[in-house]
């Protein structure tokens, strides 16, 4: 067990490198499995959920070589064997497998996701999209195992679920005939997954829009692709800098992702400038407006950065509003916050409201999911005196080295293993 020790008030100053977006490497991992030959993948960001998807990768039989964010996936020789379920349960993310080992091993046994930190995780979208396309679907107390001799084209409405689009656009590539998915999610992650397929001579249609069209082709050919940068920790870093008052260059801010963002910046008064189509300009801004944010899908404002700007609604003149519409478990940062001296109002799962601008002090503090943990080491880096943040074992499933970018950017920030201190 580790813990986070940040001695703040800080002003980060600095450029910080954002690394490849943890939710467009899972789905290209996974994808590689529909792939008889090499596939290699740079600007991987080295981080838990990753390394937990090799696992799953490498227990199947295939060959994986991961240094310095490049990662080499030799999936030619999977065996036709189920996936560990204990692997699978430790990643919600593996779910990603489910329509690639359907497709390569004409079976799979996918086990129960059950609920997670942030809420209920159904798979009711990606199971009844594969039975559409022919899957055969028994369920019984342990999981699903589904079997399809070979998938058939169909229309499927995806409902806008980010990982349950991405399962389909995989189950249908290689399908012979045409699939439809209206209501696909359209996030960045999801437009990489399918411009990495379209690089490997899969034929997707509408890229970026709410309705695909795939022609499935006979194979994927070899292919070398780079992953995007992250849009939630280009974010995060951008909330940090403004929260600090600091002057950061982030490079790897992809505005063309973040017109949500960029929008509430220009309401809440920020003072920043667009230096590239991929570096953003934090300045020093002093007097944040109270704002208001709704979670949507993309390009609406995403589920993924609300709690991050909770902190900028502790420094803003007057009442903020919270409206988390995704997920019903994504505010318990609050009462963290509040021990940290935040004047916040949960008024149910979904909605809080934030009064500012009022100082934070130190306190020991707890990531109950991981974006919670990037927020509060954000809250600890503007409060007074020291901070310990608990579970940071969460944190790092998605973010890379996320202690020593914040450390080159001036913060006093370290980690230590409980015994050190306890
Ligand atoms: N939903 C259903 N049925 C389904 C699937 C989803 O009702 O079969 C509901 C969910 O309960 C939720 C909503 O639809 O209320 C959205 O869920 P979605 O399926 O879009 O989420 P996901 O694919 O499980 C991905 C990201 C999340 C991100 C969400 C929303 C990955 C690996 N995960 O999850 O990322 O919050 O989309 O954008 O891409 C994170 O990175 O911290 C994270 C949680």
């Amino acid at each position: 067990m580790e813990q986070l020790i940040i001695n703040g008030p800080s002003k980060l100053k600095g450029t910080v490198k954002i690394s490849g977006a943890k939710n467009a490497a899972l789905p290209i991992i996974a994808a590689s499995l529909l792939f008889r030959q090499d596939v290699t993948l740079t600007n991987v960001p080295d981080i838990k959920d990753v390394r937990a998807l090799l696992g799953i990768l490498d227990s199947l039989g295939a060959e994986t070589t991961f240094k310095k964010n490049v990662l080499k996936i030799s999936a030619g020789k999977i065996q036709e064997v189920d996936p560990d379920p204990e692997l699978v349960k430790r990643l919600r993310a593996s779910i990603l497998t489910l329509a690639p080992l359907l497709v390569r091993n004409k079976k799979v046994f996918i086990p129960h996701p059950g609920g997670c930190l942030i809420g209920s995780r159904p798979m009711d979208v990606h199971l009844s999209a594969l039975k559409r396309m022919g899957a055969e679907i028994i369920s019984d107390s342990n999981g699903y195992q589904l079997e399809a001799d070979k998938l058939m084209p169909s229309h499927i409405c995806a409902e806008f679920s980010v990982t349950g689009t991405e399962n389909v656009i995989m189950a249908a590539v290689l399908t012979e005939g045409e699939t439809t998915i209206s209501l696909a999610a359209s996030e960045p992650h999801v437009q990489d997954l399918c411009n990495f397929l379209i690089t490997a001579g899969a034929k997707i249609e509408g890229v970026g829009t709410h309705n695909l069209t795939i022609t499935g082709v006979d194979k994927l050919k070899k292919i070398s692709y780079q992953i995007i940068p992250d849009q939630i920790e280009s974010g995060t870093f951008a909330i940090a800098a403004i929260a600090t008052k600091g002057e950061v260059l982030v490079d790897g801010f992809v505005t063309a992702h973040q017109e949500s963002l960029l929008s509430k910046f220009d309401h809440i008064g920020v003072n920043y400038e667009v230096i590239s189509p991929t570096k953003l300009q934090i300045r020093p801004t002093h007097n944040l407006k109270n704002f208001k944010i709704r979670t949507e899908i993309y390009p609406g404002f995403p589920t993924d950065l609300q709690a991050p700007m909770s902190i900028l609604a502790t420094q803003s003149d007057g009442s903020s509003e919270i409206y988390e519409t995704i997920f019903e478990g994504r505010l318990g940062y609050i009462s963290e916050l509040s021990k940290m001296g935040a004047s916040c109002v949960t008024r149910d799962a979904h909605q809080a409201s934030i009064t500012g601008p009022t100082p934070l002090f130190g306190a020991r503090i707890t990531s109950f999911d991981l974006r919670a943990g990037a927020t509060l080491i954000i809250a600890a880096l503007i409060a007074q005196g020291e901070s310990r943040l608990d579970q940071i074992e969460i944190i790092d499933r998605g973010y890379e080295n996320i202690e020593h970018k914040f450390k080159l950017l001036g913060a006093n920030i370290r980690r230590v293993a409980l015994r050190e201190i306890e």
